[in-house]
Order: C-alpha cells, then sequence, then structure tokens
C-alpha cells in the first residue's frame, strides 16, 4: 500500500498548499468517494471544511444515521457537519409521480434546491470540493453515487447557486479500488468504503411507480433482510450490486385465516464487469428461500417474493 500511504500523505500536504486559510463546502452523499474525499479534507483542513449531507429519505435503512456517525458530532472527523433532513419535501415533490425519468428529474432538482439553500445559509466559500474520480473525467460515467452530485453541478456547467471561487477535485487521479483503499488508510469504516454501487436517486428507482413514505418503509425493511442475510451466507462478494425493489404490482395471498392483497417484492442481484452487461447472480435457492420467508414474515404490506432472472441487456440493473 505504499502508493496510497504517499497518495494521501502527499494529497493533504497539496491541499493545506492549496487551500491555506479559506473555507471549503462538499456535498456529501455518503457514498464511497464523497466519503473518501471529506475524510481526506477533514485531515487536511478540519473545521474548514463544511459538509452537507441531504438526507432525500430515499437511502437505505439506516444509512443517514450511518453517515451521520461517521461525519457528525460524535463522529471521528473534526469538520462542521450539516445534515438536512429533506425526506417530508421529496415525498411531497414525488406524490403522484409515476415516470421513471420524471422521478429522477424531480429527485435531481430538489437536491438543488435544498443544496443551495443550506449553502446560502453558509455564505460564501473559497472552494467548492467534488469527489470525481478518473473513470468520471475520462467518460462521465453512467453509475456511481457521485454522478448524482455530478449530474446536478453539470447542470449548465458549473454550479451557479453556490458562491465559490474555485473548484478542487483532489480524487480526479485514482480509480475505484485506489480510491477504497485511500478510505481505508484515513479510517473510514469498511461498511462505507466498500459499499456497493447505489444510484443517486436512491430508493426513488427501485420502488416502481409512485413513491411513498409508506413504500420507502417496507423496501428498506425488505432490502435490509435481504443483505442481512446474504452477508450471513457469506456471499457478500458473489454479485457485484444486489438490492430489493419494490413492484408496484399487489396480489392475492393468505395469511392464517385471512386474505390478503399486498405488494411484491423484487430480488435482484448481478454480475458484472463494467454494468453495461450484466447476469443474474446464481444465489443459491435456500438463501432465497430464507430471505422469502424472513421479508413476508417481518414486513407488514408484502405477501410475495420474487427474484429477477432478466440479464442486462434486455434489462437493466435497477427496475427503473
Ligand atoms: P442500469 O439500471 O442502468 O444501472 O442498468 C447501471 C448502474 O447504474 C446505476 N444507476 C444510477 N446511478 N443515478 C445514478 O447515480 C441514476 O439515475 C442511476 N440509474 C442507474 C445502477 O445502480 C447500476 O449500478
Amino acid at each position: 500500500t505504499w502508493r496510497m500511504d504517499s497518495f494521501v500523505e502527499n494529497t493533504i500536504k497539496d491541499i493545506k498548499a492549496k487551500v491555506g486559510d479559506g473555507k471549503v463546502l462538499l456535498a456529501l452523499s455518503g457514498g464511497v468517494d464523497s466519503s473518501v474525499l471529506a475524510a481526506l479534507l477533514a485531515k487536511a483542513i478540519g473545521k474548514q471544511l463544511t459538509c452537507v449531507f441531504v438526507d432525500h429519505g430515499l437511502l437505505r435503512k439506516n444509512e443517514g444515521d450511518e453517515v451521520e456517525g461517521v461525519f457528525g458530532e460524535k463522529g471521528n472527523f473534526d469538520i462542521n457537519f450539516i445534515r438536512v433532513n429533506a425526506a417530508d419535501r421529496y415525498y411531497a415533490k414525488l406524490a403522484g409521480v409515476e415516470e421513471p425519468e420524471r422521478k429522477r428529474k424531480i429527485i435531481g432538482e430538489e437536491f438543488i434546491r435544498v443544496f443551495e439553500e443550506e449553502a446560502k445559509k453558509i455564505g460564501a466559500v473559497d472552494f467548492l470540493a467534488q469527489g470525481t474520480i478518473y473513470p468520471d473525467v475520462v467518460e462521465s460515467g453512467l453509475g456511481g453515487e457521485s454522478a448524482v452530485i455530478k449530474s446536478h453541478h453539470n447542470v449548465g456547467g458549473l454550479p451557479d447557486f453556490v458562491d465559490f471561487k474555485e473548484i478542487i477535485e483532489p480524487l480526479k487521479t485514482l480509480f475505484k479500488d485506489e480510491v477504497r483503499k485511500a478510505g481505508l488508510e484515513l479510517g473510514l469504516p469498511e461498511y462505507l468504503v466498500f459499499r456497493q454501487p447505489f444510484p443517486g436517486p436512491g430508493l426513488g428507482i427501485r420502488i416502481i411507480g409512485e413513491v411513498t413514505a409508506d413504500k420507502v418503509r417496507i423496501v428498506q425493511d425488505a432490502d435490509y433482510i435481504y443483505r442481512e442475510e446474504i452477508a450471513a451466507a457469506g456471499l457478500e462478494k458473489l454479485p457485484d450490486q444486489y438490492f430489493a425493489a419494490l413492484s408496484n404490482m399487489r396480489s392475492v395471498g393468505v395469511m392464517g385465516d385471512e386474505r390478503t392483497y399486498d405488494y411484491a417484492i423484487v430480488l435482484r442481484a448481478v454480475e458484472t464487469v463494467d454494468f453495461m452487461t450484466a447476469e443474474a447472480s446464481e444465489i443459491p435457492f435456500e438463501v432465497l428461500q430464507k430471505v422469502m420467508s424472513r421479508i413476508i414474515n417481518e414486513v407488514k404490506g408484502v405477501n410475495r417474493v420474487m427474484y429477477d432472472l432478466t440479464s442486462k441487456p434486455p434489462g437493466t440493473v435497477e427496475l427503473e
């Protein structure tokens, strides 16, 4: 790891030299790239850094609290950390909206509004930090949790809603595995560093059709059980991405003596090299059965669980 040692050390030096006693603002998504960047900046300039973390209420179960646990007041870093709990605003904007691209657009625009409001409260800063990594530079890539920030910021070039002088992108030369190594080096917890790809619009595109607070609760709980059982079976490294999604379909079932009419959860797990093509993972049947029975017993509102076998193409990884 000599290379990453020197990357972290040298980059901290570079940041210090460049930033001086200036102020830096970072939109922290909680994804790998922005988290590693926050840790790096924290080590370099401490309280001169302000991180704004917009919790849009479309994160996976407990994720908002995990991000706050690492970067907030009780965390390991001496920085200014602002968590904006914007779930209600997002749900209100998404009410009645079914079309996937419109949902993406609304989620992106709401991010700009929330971030802009926070940036106004903070006032002028000298630098805006972005978690751009090398593959983003080469092609403004498809996926990745940092994509949401970038695609917003790229609306019309640079973000004109923040009063700043210059952009800094300290991770710009790194590949993903190098970003992870730097993260470990900086003392970030493994669950954050080895987080699997999570789309910027989050669970907003893992709920087919209209998003509601109750559907978010269902998909969060189902996904949490799925991840727990995949981990318990030691399969975390088999799929490249796996998650539960909420189909918008309700069907008839029976629970005890009662007829139910509830939602169907879709389990997805794929193997892929570049996310341009993918195959469904062969998750052992007994693992899927355990996940199915736990979801139906523990998650109110679900009476059916299905496994998605579709390859990409013709399917996509996400269901929207
Ligand atoms: P698809 O569904 O297009 O997914 O086969 C390929 C990869 O991209 C991620 N993905 C997104 N990431 N914003 C993102 O930041 C998005 O709107 C988005 N849509 C898909 C997906 O999670 C997978 O890793």
